[in-house]
């Protein structure tokens, strides 16, 4: 695939991966990006997951026609990107590994005494000229991890952009952008906002036309929507009203409320979702959750704590920095109700966070006195 006359790419569609980092469903599989440029000097851009070398390496013998790679250039050392990097030494062992010292230390812990090439060392604000284009490095740490860094080149005004504006899904799947970015992004470097802002910061002074990450789609038209995305994402505001009930429920009671709950807000005009978050896709529940503007979290008093998938829940919304919203609990308990007090725990260093004055105590099942409960907090929300 052509992304400019002499930028190509050379990545693969992975269909087989279950769960990606071991713990993301990824029903549309998944794409690892590389990229070449041919140039006078021809640099290699990343290389795929280690599963894939066959394929990744004849892509590339392809777009080389006979030529030699003289660089390859490692972004990210995550072995979804970096995992065939000796490989890849092997088959052009004369090429220069190009990355920066932080980089570099982990390339040598992942490939232990087997990277004897030539090395060059870049930083923020270094520059490695290919002939007619370059590529200007700017260091991105923890986006997604400490190492990253991003590329620009300034002649066909392409971002390199590594895992930012990357999403879940194949490059076949045709699927709605939003969704599997925003899944992706907060699963993967929700808890880094502050490390993206620094990047779309650095990234507005540029003048860019193609987006190229190392997940899902070349980005080449109305990018400011992404670019705004990323900037509600990374900020933590609200992309869209709405209010989220994730709620866990053992004999079917709470489960009962919480459905009564979603049907009145409905009546009222509100977008809501619900999740029952023993059987939804977790990541699908994070991701709504800093989406929308509000969340209730329903669960049962267990094990004089809450009940196991909505503790697991709550950590993964704080080890993210949920923040900015509001926030309501429904208990459940059969003797000492006391998820509300557990669940309000958590969530007390979080930043930003409104509680809603009304709260539902559910004793087993719903009754009057719950019911009226409900219908108080259906109306503050
Ligand atoms: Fe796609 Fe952080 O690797």
């Amino acid at each position: 695939m052509k992304i400019t006359n002499d930028i190509l790419y050379i990545g693969v569609n992975d269909h087989q991966v279950d769960l990606f980092e071991g713990q993301y469903r990824v029903p549309n599989g998944m794409a690892y990006n590389s990229y070449v440029i041919m140039d006078e000097k021809i640099a290699v851009l990343d290389t795929v997951d280690r599963g894939f070398d066959a394929e990744w390496l004849e892509n590339l013998s392809k777009v080389l026609e006979g030529r030699k790679p003289d660089y390859l250039v490692i972004h990210h050392m995550e072995p979804d990107h970096a995992g065939n990097i000796a490989r890849f030494m092997e088959v052009y062992p004369e090429a220069v590994i190009v990355s920066n010292a932080k980089a570099f230390a982990m390339m040598d812990n992942f490939f232990p005494g087997q990277l004897s090439g030539e090395r060059l060392i870049v930083d923020n604000g270094s520059s490695l000229s290919l002939g007619k284009h370059s590529l200007c490095f700017v260091t991105a740490p923890m986006v997604h991890w400490p190492e990253v860094m991003v590329s620009y080149e300034p002649t066909e005004k392409v971002l390199f952009s590594a895992d930012a504006f990357g999403k879940f899904g194949a490059l076949d799947a045709e699927e709605p952008w939003d969704d599997e970015a925003r899944r992706y992004y907060i699963g993967i470097v929700g808890k880094y906002g502050v490390q993206a802002t620094s990047l779309l910061k650095k990234a507005a002074e540029l003048d860019i036309q193609i987006i190229c990450a190392t997940h899902g789609p070349i980005l080449r038209e109305d990018l400011s929507h992404y670019v705004q995305k990323y900037l509600t994402w990374a900020s933590y505001a609200v992309e869209d009203e709405g209010i989220v009930i994730a709620y866990t429920s053992i004999y079917g009671n709470t489960k009962k409320a919480v459905e009564l709950l979603a049907e009145k807000l409905r009546q009222k005009g509100s977008t809501v979702v619900v999740h029952d978050l023993a059987r939804c896709d977790l990541a699908q529940a994070v991701a709504d959750a800093f989406r929308y503007s509000k969340l209730v979290l329903a669960t049962t008093t267990y094990t004089g704590e809450i009940f196991p998938h909505m503790r697991n829940y709550i950590e993964h919304l704080t080890e993210r920095n949920y923040q900015n919203r509001t926030v309501a609990f429904m208990e459940n308990g059969s003797w000492a109700p006391r998820a509300a007090k557990v669940m309000g725990d958590m969530l007390a260093k979080s930043k930003n966070l409104s509680f809603c004055d009304n709260s539902v105590r559910i004793l087993s099942a719903l009754n009057a006195d719950s019911t009226a409960q409900l219908e108080a907090l259906a109306a503050e929300l």
